[in-house]
C-alpha cells in the first residue's frame, strides 16, 4: 500500500518509550516498518509496544543505556536477530544534566552528557552503517536541537553536544553518500515533553514565545515525527547532510 512507505524496513529509535522518540517509533510502525525502541526504562518501552499493537509494523523493546558501549552492541545484535539489520537509525535519546552556569558544571556531568548525547550516536552509527552500506541503503537521523544552532545562557554542555551531533551529521553524510546511506539531523524547537517542561510550564517563558515565535505555541512530538518519516523514506532520496529545523519559526526571527 502506498501509505506503508517503510514496509520491509527495520528501524532503531533510541528513547522510543516517550516524547519525540515514541511519536517517531509509532509513525514508523504506522508506515509499516519493524521498529526497535531502546532506553533505560523497560516499563515505558513495553507500554509503547503494547499501545502500538494495532499498527501495521512490529515493535520490539530493548533495554539500553546508550552511554554504555556493551548495551549498544547488545541493542544492535537484538535488532538483527529479531528483524534483520537496521535500515533506519534514529539517535534520539538525550540528557540535560549539565544545565546551568558553565563554570559550575562538574566534569562528571559534562562527560555523561557527551556520552549520552553525542558519543552514543557516533557509536551506534559505527555499529549499523557498515551493513547499511553493504546493502546500499540507509537513513540515519540525529535528533539535535535549535540549541545546537544558537547559543543559550546556561546551555554550554547540552548545546555543544547538539552542535557536535550536527557536525557529525555532515561528516558522516559526505563519507557515506556515495554508498547509499543518507545522514540528516532534525533540530526541534520547543516541543511539549517531559524533557522541556521547565520551559512550557513557565508562563513568563511562554508569554515571550507567543510574542516572538511565528507559530505562537509549543510544538507536539508528532510534529517532529512527520519530518523523521520523510527523512527515513525514499521520498528523501536526494536529501543528506542537512539540519531540518522544526521550531514553529523560532529561529527565523
Ligand atoms: N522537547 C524539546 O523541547 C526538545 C527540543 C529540542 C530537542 N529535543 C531533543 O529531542 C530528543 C527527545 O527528547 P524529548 O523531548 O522527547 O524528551 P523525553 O520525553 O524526556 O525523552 C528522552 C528520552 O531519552 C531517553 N534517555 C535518556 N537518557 C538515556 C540513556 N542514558 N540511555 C538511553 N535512553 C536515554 C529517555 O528514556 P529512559 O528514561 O527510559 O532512558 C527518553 O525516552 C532529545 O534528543 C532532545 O534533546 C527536545
Amino acid at each position: 500500500m502506498a501509505d506503508k512507505i517503510l514496509a520491509g524496513r527495520t528501524a532503531i529509535v533510541t528513547g522510543g518509550g516517550r516524547g519525540i522518540g515514541k511519536a517517531i517509533a509509532q509513525r514508523f510502525a504506522a508506515a509499516g516498518a519493524s521498529v526497535v525502541i531502546a532506553s533505560r526504562k523497560m516499563d515505558k518501552l513495553q507500554a509503547t509496544v503494547d499501545e502500538s499493537k494495532g499498527l501495521p509494523g512490529r515493535m520490539l523493546a530493548v533495554p539500553c543505556h546508550v552511554g554504555r558501549k556493551d548495551d549498544l552492541e547488545k541493542l544492535v545484535a537484538a535488532t538483527e536477530a529479531e528483524f534483520g539489520p537496521a535500515d533506519i537509525l534514529v539517535n534520539n535519546s538525550a540528557t540535560n544534566i549539565g544545565q546551568g552556569p558553565a563554570l559550575e558544571v562538574s566534569d562528571e556531568a559534562i562527560l555523561k552528557t557527551y556520552e549520552v548525547n553525542a558519543l552514543a550516536a557516533m557509536r551506534l552509527i559505527r555499529l549499523t552503517a557498515p551493513k547499511m552500506m553493504e546493502r546500499g541503503r540507509g537513513s540515519i537521523i540525529n535528533i539535535a536541537s535549535i540549541a545546537g544552532l544558537r547559543p543559550q545562557t546556561g546551555g554550554l554542555v547540552y548545546s555543544s553536544t547538539k552542535a557536535a551531533l550536527i557536525m557529525m551529521t555532515r561528516v558522516w553524510a559526505i563519507e557515506f553518500g556515495a554508498r547509499g546511506v543518507r545522514v540528516n539531523a532534525i533540530a526541534p524547537g520547543l516541543i511539549q515533553t517531559d524533557f522541556s517542561e521547565f520551559f512550557w510550564k513557565d508562563e513568563g517563558y511562554m508569554g515571550e514565545l507567543k510574542a516572538n515565535q511565528p507559530i505562537p505555541r509549543v510544538g507536539q512530538p508528532g510534529e517532529v515525527a512527520g519530518m523523521a518519516l520523510f527523512l527515513a523514506s525514499d521520498d528523501a532520496s536526494y536529501v543528506t547532510g542537512h539540519v531540518h529545523i522544526v521550531d514553529g519559526g523560532a529561529i527565523a526571527r
